[in-house]
């Protein structure tokens, strides 16, 4: 059954693509950097941090070399909390391939060997403790967040704009807001460093400017729902006043995507859309700009510290959100993990149960969306409810640029009409949806 298979990396697939040259390509990249902080470790660390600068090169070249040649898949020795995890996960693989030699770097699935990676590059850093918790990744993720500086100032002045008048805000303005700031929150997914190979990929145009151009691109737009779901948590509280839901937002890339995110939480807290926002971010590097707690604080004291009045009070609000406890950030080692979310019920009840505490849940960005369908090669016109598999804590909604061969929930003939137009509709990051599901029983 078509549905049944996982993308593979296939000849001429983007699986095979990203394999093949995008990973090498991060990879290279990675073992650069390190190289390149080689003083900064000396300084630190002494003769021991060169010591660890050059084991920490030779496991990741090792690891090209085994990419590069389709060597097979090793597991991991570093002894952490998820290694066992890992390493089932592994070998429920060869169980299903029956022989070791075939799970290999080409012959597994892309998801999985593209998690792995990561994975891998975190446990060469872990076997050389005196740079383990160095971020690979930091550069780059601080850099992009640099280049986006005037799209920021842009948002933050334009949230300013809201809340200065939020008290004399018409229902219907509410909501043309709350769209707008889906809409920053959605595209704000182009600027991911994964797809362009940890290439500089920040925002320079107005976020807000460029919306309506965009509008073409999105493919499903179920925001309507997500909007409904908001107001339908509005419950009378004891005393009588209404208290809004809870939303958690399953974070994705630093920079400007996580401004992009930050800012729509603010909006749905300081209009009531929401009482309270949890964040759920990685607890290692990963995907070249995933958001890290560090990436998540860092990002909050720019912003209070910026040379901008509306951004740097978008950032002081922000810090007493956290203090106060409106927003918290959390993080589980089962976002980095290659398991599909209808699996997390299973592996990861307690995370599981967490989030069936929200009122809607937000998973930003294309790798969770593959990983809530499954990344299966599924026909264009099954229902997103069917591609989630039983998956469904609360009511959830994907904001997610398309970056992979998946895509569920289209009109009948929407795919082919768009593969016959563009064939890198899936792939090019050009393309968006807000697709909606809401369990029965919630
Ligand atoms: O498509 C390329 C890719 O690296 C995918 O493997 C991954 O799912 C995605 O980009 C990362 O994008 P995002 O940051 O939106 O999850
Ligand atoms: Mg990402």
């Amino acid at each position: 059954v078509k549905a049944e298979k996982t993308v593979f990396s296939a000849i001429l697939s983007f699986a095979y693509f990203t394999v093949k040259d995008r990973l090498p390509t991060i990879l290279t990249k990675v073992i650069d950097t390190i190289h390149r902080n080689k003083n900064k470790f000396f300084e630190e660390y002494g003769e021991e941090g060169i010591q660890a600068e050059k084991q920490t090169i030779s496991l990741l070249s090792k690891m090209r070399n085994e990419l590069q040649t389709d060597k097979p898949i090793l597991a991991l020795t570093d002894g952490l909390q998820d290694t066992e995890s890992w390493n089932q996960y592994l070998q429920r693989h060869q169980g299903l391939h029956g022989d070791q030699e075939s799970v290999s770097w080409f012959k597994s699935p892309w998801l999985y060997v593209e998690c792995y990676m990561y994975r891998r590059i975190q446990e060469a850093l872990w076997l050389n403790p005196p740079i383990s918790d160095y971020d690979v990744f930091n550069e780059g993720k601080t850099q992009s967040f640099f280049e986006s500086q005037q799209a920021v100032m842009t948002l933050c002045t334009y949230l300013e704009g809201i809340n200065k008048g939020r008290e004399e805000l018409s229902k219907n303005q509410l909501l043309e807001h709350f769209n707008k700031l889906l809409l920053v929150s959605l595209w704000g997914n182009k600027c991911d460093l994964s797809i362009s190979a940890g290439q500089e990929n920040s925002q320079k145009t107005s976020p807000i400017d460029s919306l309506s151009s965009l509008q073409p691109f999105i493919l499903v737009d179920d925001s309507n729902m997500v909007w409904s779901t908001l107001i339908s948590a509005q419950r009378p509280g004891q005393s009588g006043k209404i208290t809004a839901g809870r939303v958690d937002i399953v974070l994705d890339n630093a920079g400007f995507e996580l401004v992009t995110d930050l800012v729509l939480a603010d909006f749905l807290v300081s209009s009531g859309l929401a009482r309270e926002i949890h964040f759920h971010g990685k607890s290692i590097p990963w995907f070249v700009s995933d958001v890290t707690a560090n990436d998540f604080q860092w990002t909050i004291r720019q912003t209070m510290a910026a040379n901008h009045k509306w951004m740097s009070k978008s950032g002081v609000q922000w810090q007493s959100y956290l203090k106060e406890g409106v927003w918290s950030y959390n993080d589980h080692p089962f976002w980095t993990q290659p398991h599909e979310f209808c699996d997390m019920a299973t592996d990861a009840p307690d995370l599981y149960a967490t989030l069936q505490g929200a009122d809607l849940l937000l998973f930003k960005g294309d790798l969770n969306y593959r990983k809530l369908t499954g990344d299966r090669e599924w026909d264009h016109t099954v229902g997103f409810d069917s591609a989630l598999r039983g998956f469904g804590p609360a009511p959830l909604c994907s904001l997610r640029t398309l970056k992979a061969n998946v895509q569920v929930g289209l009109q009948l003939g929407q795919g082919e009409k768009l593969t016959s137009q563009d064939p890198d509709w899936m792939t090019s990051g050009k393309y968006a949806i807000i697709q909606f599901y809401s369990p029965k029983s919630k």
